[in-house]
């Protein structure tokens, strides 16, 4: 149910004029619980600036706001101000599944209209919301007589920092978001030492800029973190960092083949710039500012999805003991031919497809992916030219899609479709028509995308506005067809979830696969207690946990840097409506902790951050919707500590059964990361636990009402 309270009502604010020597024109608007003040300045030469201030002190200085265009001169000074209007909004509505079934959307507001004060006299408002986690500003481009659109050659908004804080960042790189976190003062950042990455398929870092959601903490203790939301039909934005003033400005992904960062048809506005404040690290992670700052639900009702938990023929792949390629030709002509030569390692093929479905019927999880299923594998890495080289609709002669979507149909399951466009995105707009009726046709409601590779045509990057718009483009062709769209190599989340659900989730951040591939590229133990405050305030995340074959055998030189109890805990630490079970079946036979996967929700009432600093560690209990049941997992860094907690959010009077999944006492993520207890326990809520957790380990518990 959604309720709404009383619309955006506009009053008129009476422009205060500060002392008369500096004669600046000022705005102001504070959040609901008076935590958050935007300060919104006009200096006598119309240059506007504002500046933000947490429970009385200065968390963003004096920064500037303005723009640099193609054939047009800047907006940044020799403005006036027409009006300022306040308003407020207070709604609470419900996410279709998510961390938390009600969000409530509460905020004032400031708009700043402005005219330059000489011709052409262009208006440009802006948008600020005080949140009581946060603030977010936005552009709002007016109409101008003559001009239809405007080419961007850059934004300069800035972010003035009061303090040379403690960063958790990735370089601001234009076409992946692989990286893995540096932990430096604002002023240490460097990213152009994060050029020449290994195992980046496409990377392209042309200033020392980051990547956002960006997370600092001040020397005080205040958590801030910068980011955007509902990023629509314009380029994504990067932070450069001024590592002497440690100031942050926008700089935005460019286009070399168009030669700017973006063109719009007046009027328009911009994404919201948003700065997440808070008093913990926990409370980031609280923080719904992001979908608050998106629109709602235009798609209505989306029950044709349900999270799920999903297995898949993948992690072979990435173990290179399968392949994702069946070894045919392509002929002159380019059609691909069987010359009856296939190498026989192939994946996807309708038998081992079999046993996962079985896998998953067995073990009540939804969805099986099938990777490699669709012909031109065999022209998918290191190739120039990929136009026209994938095919979303012809399987390989091994693979029966239809015997196998109505196999799984009649065991309960759910084909998970994939689409590797090999950042070929035309060739896949082409196809998306007859491709998504397809999965339409088969009862498919889900796709896994991907865009490995520099992009086709030359000089897009992912997360330029060209490519932003192809995403949305893909998202709206889901909808239409009810698909949800798992995005890999994606555009980074803004939110967008909000109004289309069906951005179930994405990747965006290195993902497990990595620990497959060698020693040097696997995540090391901090990297998720970092992407718990950084990458996943943007949004719900498909990392695919679940390996429990932590040394990887077939793999030698490679290991997962976590303990197994590590990896259950995941399942609840990360959120996501789609969690995989990525290990390969045999590895799961027989191995007591399959229960807590079997077991774990992925759709949520509520979701509580019992504790958490940025890179050391975090726990979260998360209730499911339906159940009731509480489930919580916890991870830690490379240091093994001990935690204490408690379950006061447990029901009054209640005995709980629970079962706890911890390290063993000489469980270390590199020498013995299986190790495992699993104990039967009892919860009320007042008891008081205290866990041991390893280096790179974890813990996870399941509480399962009696009787449900
Ligand atoms: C990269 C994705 O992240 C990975 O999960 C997938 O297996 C490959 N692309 C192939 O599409
Ligand atoms: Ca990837």
């Amino acid at each position: 149910m959604i309720k709404m309270k009383l619309p955006l009502i506009f009053t008129f604010l009476l422009l205060i004029f500060a002392s008369c020597s500096s004669e600046v024109r000022t705005g102001q608007v504070i959040s609901p619980s008076g935590t958050n003040e935007i300060y919104f300045e006009l200096s006598n030469d119309g240059t506007p600036s504002y500046y933000v201030m947490h429970e009385g002190d200065t968390i963003i200085g004096r920064s500037a706001l303005g723009f640099e265009f193609k054939e047009a001169a800047p907006l940044q000074s020799g403005f006036r101000m027409v009006a300022a209007k306040t308003g407020s909004g207070d709604e609470t509505w419900e996410m279709p599944w998510g961390e938390q079934r009600e969000v409530r959307n509460h905020y004032n507001e400031l708009l700043v209209e402005l005219e330059e004060s000489e011709s052409p006299k262009r208006g440009l408002h802006i948008r600020f919301r005080s949140y009581d986690d946060g603030i977010g500003f936005r552009y709002e481009f007016q109409p101008q007589e003559g001009v239809d659109s405007l080419v961007i050659m850059e934004e300069h908004t800035e972010f003035q920092l009061t303090g040379d804080h403690t960063t958790w960042w990735i370089p601001g790189d234009w076409d992946i978001y692989e990286h893995l976190y540096s932990t430096t003062r604002v002023s240490e950042i460097d990213a152009l030492s994060k050029r020449d990455h290994p195992n980046l398929a496409s990377t392209y870092i042309p200033e020392n800029a980051v990547n956002t959601p960006v997370t600092m903490r001040t020397d005080s203790g205040v958590h801030l973190s910068f980011h955007e939301a509902n990023l629509t039909d314009y380029a994504g934005m990067t932070l450069k960092v001024d590592t002497e003033s440690l100031r942050l400005t926008s700089g935005l992904v460019g286009s070399d083949r168009l030669g700017y960062k973006v063109k719009r048809e007046l009027p328009f506005h911009t994404p919201w710039r948003t700065v997440q404040i808070a008093s913990t690290a926990g409370e980031l992670i609280d923080s719904k500012l992001i979908l608050n700052l998106n629109e709602p639900n235009k798609l209505g009702d989306v029950s044709w999805f349900t999270p799920m938990k999903y297995v898949g023929i993948w992690w072979e792949m990435h173990l290179n003991t399968a392949s994702w390629d069946y070894g045919m030709t392509m002929n002159e002509d380019g059609k691909w031919v069987d010359t009856g030569q296939a190498h026989g390692r192939h994946g996807a093929t309708t038998e081992n497809t079999k046993r996962y479905i079985d896998f998953a019927a067995k073990n009540g999880m939804k969805g099986v992916l099938v990777e490699g299923w669709n012909t031109g594998w065999e022209r998918w890495i290191g190739f120039e030219e990929r136009e026209g080289v994938f095919d979303f609709i012809t399987p390989y002669p091994d693979y029966d899609l239809k015997e196998l979507s109505g196999y799984a149909r009649d065991k309960g399951v759910e084909i998970i479709m994939h689409h590797e466009t090999s950042a070929a995105p035309r060739t896949y707009e082409q196809q998306l028509d007859t491709a998504y009726q397809l999965m339409n046709s088969m009862g498919i409601h889900s796709v896994k995308t991907g865009y490995v590779g520099k992009l086709i045509p030359k000089g897009e990057y992912h997360h330029g506005q060209w490519m932003v718009n192809h995403y949305r483009k893909v998202l709206l062709k889901g909808a239409e067809q009810k698909v949800g769209i798992n995005a890999h190599e994606p555009i980074k989340a803004t939110g967008i979830r909000r109004t289309y659900p069906n951005a179930i989730s994405r990747e965006g951040l290195r993902g497990q696969e990595f620990n497959a591939w060698s020693v040097e590229s696997g995540n090391p133990p901090e990297h998720l207690p970092i992407v718990a405050f950084t990458r996943m305030l943007a949004g719900p995340i498909d990392f695919t946990p679940g390996v429990f074959d932590i040394t990887l055998p077939s793999k030698p030189e490679s290991q997962i840097n976590t303990t197994l109890a590590q990896q259950l805990a995941l399942y609840v630490v990360i959120y996501s409506p789609i969690q995989m079970a990525c290990d390969l079946p045999e590895n799961y036979e027989n191995q007591p902790g399959l229960q807590f996967i079997r077991d774990v929700g992925v759709d949520w009432d509520q979701s509580l951050v019992l504790n958490g600093e940025v890179g050391d560690f975090v726990t979260i209990a998360r209730q499911e919707r339906g159940s009731g049941n509480w489930f919580i997992g916890g991870i830690t860094d490379e240091n093994a500590r001990e935690m204490s907690l408690n379950f006061d959010f447990l029901d009054d009077g209640k005995t709980y059964n629970a079962i706890l999944y911890k390290d063993s006492p000489d469980a270390h993520f590199k020498d013995n990361p299986t190790a495992i207890d699993i104990e039967k326990i009892e919860l009320t809520k007042n008891t008081e636990l205290t866990i041991a957790l390893a280096d790179g380990g974890g813990f996870a518990i399941s509480i399962i009402q009696a009787g449900e």
